[in-house]
């Protein structure tokens, strides 16, 4: 190569910068959500931190110099009357109910259909004209390994996560040529409340003691012995809203320990 030959820019993405841009993570007070919203405001996003734990979301948006807005993704109602505006929407809510499917409560199994399906296709709706208007926009929801795999005793969660991949692609094709990108990420089993809270649910359906549920329950089909920890999955949803990504739509990225690859 001579100095005269033309030189290809630099494959490495330059640093996120995020600034003048809005963020919007639902249950951003705790674990995946509240490391999400520290990921992309140190990026320069103004970050709204949705979540139905006042407290919380108040501390967490405390500490990112974002904003709390205190909503029950239960209550579709209440979601329709939201006037939301952003250029990232990190859909990431998510609860867990373990037990049977003949023991199953409906009602229960319709609470994790509303937070975790209903939900981000309400907010979807509320963000995706501003997001059209201003050709850019970045919709990414926290799925799961249980949206491509199933697990006994999750009935509503793996229903739940399932239709998550579903709707991502359908706003993927939709939004297409848009300046509007939609995602999931998929992480294996995370160090989170809710993680810590399914130890002692485990626990008492496989009829084991918590000790035993990491390593013979929770991380049997994971090779790399170890949970992700929240961090982790913020840094792939930063990635997602940085340079050369507008190509990367309707797909999934797994972060699961090679969980998937069994
Ligand atoms: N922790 C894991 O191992 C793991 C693995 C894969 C996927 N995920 C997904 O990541 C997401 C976050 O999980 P986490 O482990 O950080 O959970 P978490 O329990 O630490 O946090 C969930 C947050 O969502 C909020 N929330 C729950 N219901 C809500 C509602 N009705 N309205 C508003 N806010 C509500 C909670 O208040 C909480 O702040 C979930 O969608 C979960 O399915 C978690």
């Amino acid at each position: 190569m001579t100095d005269a030959t033309p030189r290809r820019p630099p494959l490495v993405p330059s640093g996120l910068d995020l600034s003048g841009r809005t963020a919007l993570v639902t249950g951003g007070a705790s674990g995946i959500g509240r490391a999400c919203a520290a990921r992309l405001a140190a990026a320069g996003a103004h970050v709204v931190v949705l979540d139905r734990d006042a407290d919380a979301a108040t501390s967490a948006a405390a500490e990112v110099g974002g904003e709390a807005l205190v909503v029950d993704l239960a209550d579709p109602s209440g979601i329709d009357r939201l006037a939301l505006d952003a250029d990232v929407l990190v859909n990431n809510a998510g609860l867990q109910h373990v037990a049977p499917v003949e023991g199953f409560p409906p009602e229960t199994f319709a609470l994790i259909l509303r937070v975790m399906l209903e939900a981000p296709f309400r907010l979807a709706r509320l963000v995706l004209p501003g997001m059209y208007a201003r050709g850019w926009g970045r919709l990414i929801h926290i799925s799961s390994v249980h949206g491509h795999r199933a697990s006994a005793f999750k009935a509503a969660y793996v229903a739940a996560k399932h239709g998550l991949e579903g709707l991502s692609k359908v706003i993927a094709l939709e939004a297409a040529g848009r300046g509007v990108t939609s995602n999931t990420v998929c992480p294996g089993y995370v160090r989170t409340p809710l993680v810590e809270n399914q130890l002692a649910a485990q626990a008492a359906a496989h009829g084991i003691d918590e000790g035993a549920v990491l390593d013979e329950v929770l991380l049997a089909r994971t090779p790399v012995k170890r949970l992700v920890e929240p961090a982790e999955v913020a840094e792939l949803v930063a990635f997602l809203c940085g340079a050369g990504t507008s190509s990367i739509t309707g797909t999934s990225f797994s972060l699961d320990g090679g969980w998937t690859a069994t």
